[in-house]
């Protein structure tokens, strides 16, 4: 034992000796201690924020589609792909962060799920009632998630599918469409629930998805949280004739309702939940920031669409066959907060996915997608085995 002590291997050897135990097939433990075979994947959930283009494969209507120009139109793709930005979303920089291959759309036909899938449905609600019929809604997001889990089982079979399961990250952007097509254009919702109730039945409904992700075997989880509604090109146009365009405050007001009801929720998932961690953000107050001082963070325009029309571009249309076709588009969309009426460019996209991944406590925590995407230690103990020759003579020596 004395000798083993010395030994730079020791750590490594001490892992694997507990895990061979366990499983005798999978995984590898490398002498500089890195996991060469360890599989990372992410998974995501939500609607327009973090869709790439899966709604292109269902039947919907133009307002919910982005796969023609001038979407992504900053080349970095070669055609449109149905992310509702000039370019990139903020999935794409987490999965290249990661060091992880583009995240495919789950209905892309013949789509690899080895390093994760995305679900996102734009126009999707945390409630099936938000845009019903038109849109991939959380629960069948969910049930696509089970088939998955399938296929990852038959295959990498039982026991390294659960390892991807748990060490996965698991994405969720959503509740946006709730609020404003889902309770501020619908009279009856709002005659049937009142603000704090309708807040209460998204959040009780969103707190169920993460307890069914939790059974599935999920453990890592990251949060977009909403950021301020009111200020969206789209409500700021709303709100013209009657403030001269300041934010919508009824809109903006439910997003921070929302947001203060999750981060109570969270914590207490936290506190319930084995092994349950999150990252969370504070996109409400960092996207505020930019849309107040867009000189500060290198914009020059924090209040109009980049593109779009009427007041502040907010009357929504920027290609395809939406029901107003002209459309005015900007000369730069990186001086630009907001790409259209309804979302932001791909720089802010950017900032925001480098603010999650390693950015200060003050904008992302308990936990930032980096330490999430890192080695779980007390995983550690329980999925891996040696394969390296080095450490299999030391191994044997153990026994
Ligand atoms: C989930 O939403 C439905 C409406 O879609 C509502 O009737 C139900 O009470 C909600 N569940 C929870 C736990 O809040």
């Amino acid at each position: 034992m004395a000798s083993l002590q010395n030994s730079p291997l020791d750590h490594s050897i001490l892992i694997c000796v507990s895990t061979l135990l366990l499983s005798t097939v999978f995984g590898s433990c490398a002498s500089d201690h890195t996991l060469s075979s360890r599989t990372v994947a992410l998974f995501t959930f939500g609607d327009s924020t973090v869709d790439p283009g899966n709604n292109n494969y269902i039947k919907t209507i133009p307002e919910n589609q982005a796969h023609y120009k001038p979407y992504g139109q900053n080349g970095f793709f070669q055609h449109p792909t149905g992310r509702f930005s000039d370019g990139r979303i903020i999935v794409d920089y987490i999965a290249d962060y990661a060091k992880l291959p583009l995240i495919p759309p789950f209905l892309q036909p013949s789509a690899d799920y080895t390093n994760g899938v995305n679900f996102a449905s734009a126009g999707a609600g945390v409630l099936s009632e938000t845009n019903q019929g038109l849109v991939i809604d959380l629960q069948t997001q969910l049930k696509n998630f089970e088939e998955v889990q399938k296929s990852l089982t038959e295959k990498f079979g039982e026991v390294k599918a659960k390892e991807v399961i748990s060490e996965a990250v698991y994405f969720i952007s959503i509740g946006s469409n709730d609020y404003m097509g889902g309770y501020l254009a619908n009279p009856k919702m709002q005659e049937q629930y009142n603000p704090e109730q309708y807040v209460g039945m998204v959040i009780g409904n969103l707190t169920q998805a993460i307890q069914v992700l939790y059974g599935k075997g999920a453990r890592k989880f990251a949060f977009l949280r909403l950021c301020p509604l009111g200020c969206l090109p789209a409500f700021r146009a709303l709100n013209h004739k009657a403030s001269g365009g300041d934010c919508f405050e009824a809109a903006s007001a439910l997003a921070l309702a929302h947001n203060n009801a999750l981060k109570t929720v969270l914590t207490s998932l936290e506190y319930m939940l084995k092994q349950f961690k999150y990252s969370t953000s504070n996109f409400y107050d960092w996207l505020q920031d930019r849309i107040d001082n867009p000189y500060k963070h290198g914009y020059k325009d924090g209040v109009n669409a980049c593109c779009g029309t009427g007041p502040y571009g907010g009357i929504f249309t920027c290609g395809g066959t939406k029901e107003v076709k002209d459309y005015q588009l900007c000369e730069n969309a990186d001086d630009y907060v907001w790409w259209d009426s309804f979302h932001p460019t791909e720089r802010i996209h950017e900032q925001l996915a480098k603010a999650l991944w390693n950015g200060a406590p003050s904008s992302v925590g308990p936990y930032n997608l980096e330490e999430l995407f890192s080695v779980d230690e007390e995983k550690l103990t329980i999925g891996y085995m040696v394969d390296d020759p080095e450490a299999q003579d030391h191994f044997s020596l153990l026994k």
